[in-house]
């Protein structure tokens, strides 16, 4: 396998433990591609085909929680970007964002070319790949809002398909796409702002942020998604939940949506409090709580 994928310019890791290619911090190993041209991922996936090999794609792993057991699944990810297939193309106010360009870099070069609309998105670990499957959103920014078209490559067939906005749904933390869908680019048309206006803006989400969640801990954002009406933060604080440890996971005292990695966690700690969490909103608030963050189990 590591020689064929050579030829196919990606890299083959073996038994590649996948608590290093998560935010969180936690998850057992799976077999890794490290793909380093976007282009050649038709043959790639043909090749996994031919094999009879099943596969998962890895973004950011920003919001990924992966059993301690690992994924029997090939896992493909991306490396970093290269002279060859440029993060950001901009044109007037359009710019083209490739799959695997940071969330964060991203808002700043539009940024640096007066280009703004997306600054609520600052502080958002991640790739532009994952903030897109995932419609990542935060202080009035969702970036389903910024997109024009998405270049898709239909997992099933091997086809590269230019989606129009009007063919693709994005709802709160919710696409369209299909869970073999990867998302190769997509064009952003963003709003002309002045470079300063848009980075006091950018410094206001900073701030709010750092003052209300766990920027500098392992956690995989909002675990659970607000349910119509509701925040699930708020609910599991009025539970008297933060603070509350499972091996070495703590629902953070910052913010009760989020699961911090604070003493060497297993991913059986995160999700031994997460269905405590349930339960208890389930019995006390009458509500049901959704996951937003995504778990890989086998
Ligand atoms: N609150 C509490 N206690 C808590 C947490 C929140 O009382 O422990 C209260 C806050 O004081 C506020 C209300 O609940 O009055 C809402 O809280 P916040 O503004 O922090 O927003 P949120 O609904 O908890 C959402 C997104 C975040 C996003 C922020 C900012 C979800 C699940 N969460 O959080 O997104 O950063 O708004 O826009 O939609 C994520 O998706 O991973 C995420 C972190």
């Amino acid at each position: 396998m590591a020689e064929q994928m050579a030829t196919l310019g990606a890299e083959w890791l073996p038994s590649e433990p996948l608590s290093g290619h998560t935010w969180l911090g936690v998850g057992g190993p799976a077999d890794c591609v490290r793909i380093h041209d976007p282009l050649r991922m038709t043959e790639i996936l043909d090749y996994l085909a031919r094999q009879e090999v099943r596969w998962r794609f890895l973004g950011g792993g920003t919001n990924l929680l992966v059993v301690d057991e690992g994924v029997r699944d090939v896992v493909l990810c991306w490396g970093g970007e290269s002279a060859a297939h440029p993060g950001l193309r901009f044109d007037g106010n359009r710019v083209e964002v490739a799959a695997g360009t940071n969330l964060g870099r991203t808002v700043t070069e539009c940024a640096k070319r007066n280009l703004g609309g997306m600054e609520g998105l600052i502080g958002v670990p991640g790739t532009v790949g994952g903030a897109l499957r995932m419609n990542a959103g935060a202080y009035g920014t969702q970036i389903g809002d910024r997109v024009r078209s998405l270049a898709i490559l239909h997992g099933a067939t091997g086809q590269v398909e230019t989606a129009a906005i009007e063919e693709v749904h994005f709802e709160y933390r919710h696409t369209s796409f299909a869970p073999d869908d990867i998302l190769l680019s997509a064009v952003l048309e963003l709003p002309e702002c002045p470079y300063a206006q848009i980075v006091e803006r950018i410094k206001e989400c900073n701030q709010k942020r750092r003052a209300s969640q766990p920027v500098n801990e392992r956690s995989a954002g909002c675990i659970f998604k607000n349910p119509p009406g509701h925040s699930a933060g708020r609910m599991i604080d009025e539970l008297g939940l933060k603070g509350t440890r499972l091996g070495g996971a703590v629902i953070s005292e910052l913010h009760g949506n989020f699961i911090v990695n604070r003493y060497g966690a297993t991913a059986a700690d995160v999700l031994g409090l997460m269905d405590m969490i349930r339960e208890r909103v389930s019995k006390t608030c009458k509500v049901e709580l959704e996951e937003e963050v995504i778990v890989w189990r086998n």
